[in-house]
């Protein structure tokens, strides 16, 4: 099937391109309000849609193209789970999962900073998995977290994403806490997505330090009785400071818990929960994810839009 393209500057703001007669598309720039009376060149039956980002896959566009661009979650924070399963499903170890999942981590964050993604955290290791699995398996991940912000630090920069970590750091290896810290740094002058690793990370262990924390500040400000609390300023001694709570939380593999995960930024956060085992998903999944994100009607405990519209009437019928 033949498709003519056609170019034309309806607004000033920049061209936009007619695509006939394959897909009836009209791409807009962002800021290029498609009800303005300057859109009124657009011919009926044609449908408006925004610019799909550069380096986005088929896959990736056909969902993203469904996506309004102007209601991403700023942060997303997901729990990587199902490696092992994943592995015991190829009679595999289970290392091979954690190894496989390296690929996954890759393709996520690079589709969440192709999409304009401010922050993205990553459950990768907490502190039960510290304590509770074999040592072996421990050691395993350490070396693949050593050898991924190795490999990865390049990728990184050309994607403009700044590294941060949140959890107790000072428990890891050395030579693991160097590596974190040269990333890092390599990192810092990155200003786009912030993708935040939680490494050896437990939110109840999180407030723990945040009160001590708090704490430390009053009497290091003139002792204990000038300690201050409310919700700001918990938020302020979190490790999560550096970012805005979560919108949405994804969790892979079907579980339905939040494992000691970001307790207190998760308050209002939508969750998604998918079947998908960690080593299989990729951006488009995400992209699944914040689609769905978007048909949330977020409340933070009021009414939805619908019943506070009749609450406003019955209060006015009780004037
Ligand atoms: C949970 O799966 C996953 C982990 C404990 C580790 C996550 C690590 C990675 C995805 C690999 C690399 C990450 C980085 C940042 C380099 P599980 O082992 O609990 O799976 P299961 O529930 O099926 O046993």
């Amino acid at each position: 099937m033949s498709v003519a393209t056609f170019y034309v500057d309806i607004c000033g703001c920049g061209w936009i391109s007619l695509h006939f007669p394959a897909r009836n598309v009209l791409f807009l720039p962002r800021h290029c309000n498609p009800s303005s009376p300057r859109g009124s060149l657009v011919p009926k039956g044609i449908t408006l849609q925004h610019k799909v980002p550069a380096g986005l896959d088929r896959k990736e566009a056909e969902v993203y193209r469904h996506l309004d661009p102007e209601r991403l979650p700023k942060h997303i924070a997901i729990i990587m789970d199902g490696n092992g399963r994943w592995a015991k499903r190829r009679h595999m170890p289970r290392v091979a999962g954690h190894r496989a999942g390296v690929a996954a981590v890759r393709s996520t964050v690079e589709t969440a900073a192709r999409v304009g993604i401010q922050a993205i955290t990553l459950y990768a290791f907490s502190e039960e998995n510290w304590k509770k699995r074999p040592k072996s398996e421990v050691d395993f991940l350490m070396g693949l977290l050593s050898r991924y912000l190795k490999a990865e630090v390049p990728t990184l920069n050309e994607n403009n994403i700044r590294l941060e970590y949140i959890g107790r750091q000072q428990q890891l290896p050395d030579d693991v806490q160097e590596r974190m810290e040269w990333a890092r740094q390599s990192t810092a002058q990155n200003t786009g997505t912030v993708l935040t690793l939680a490494l050896n990370y437990s939110a109840r262990s999180e407030l723990v330090d945040a009160f001590r924390s708090m704490l430390d500040a009053a009497t290091k400000n003139g002792g204990a009785e000038h300690l201050q609390i409310d919700e700001d300023k918990i938020s302020e001694h979190l490790y999560t400071r550096h970012l805005p709570d979560p919108d949405l939380v994804v969790r892979t593999s079907g579980e339905m818990r939040l494992s000691n995960f970001l307790l207190w930024q998760l308050a209002y956060a939508e969750i998604y929960v998918t079947p998908t085992l960690w080593p299989d998903f990729r951006g488009v999944h995400l992209l699944d994810a914040i689609a769905e994100y978007q048909k949330r009607e977020r409340r933070y405990g009021g009414l939805n839009h619908g019943d506070s519209h009749a609450h406003a009437e019955v209060a006015k019928a009780q004037k």
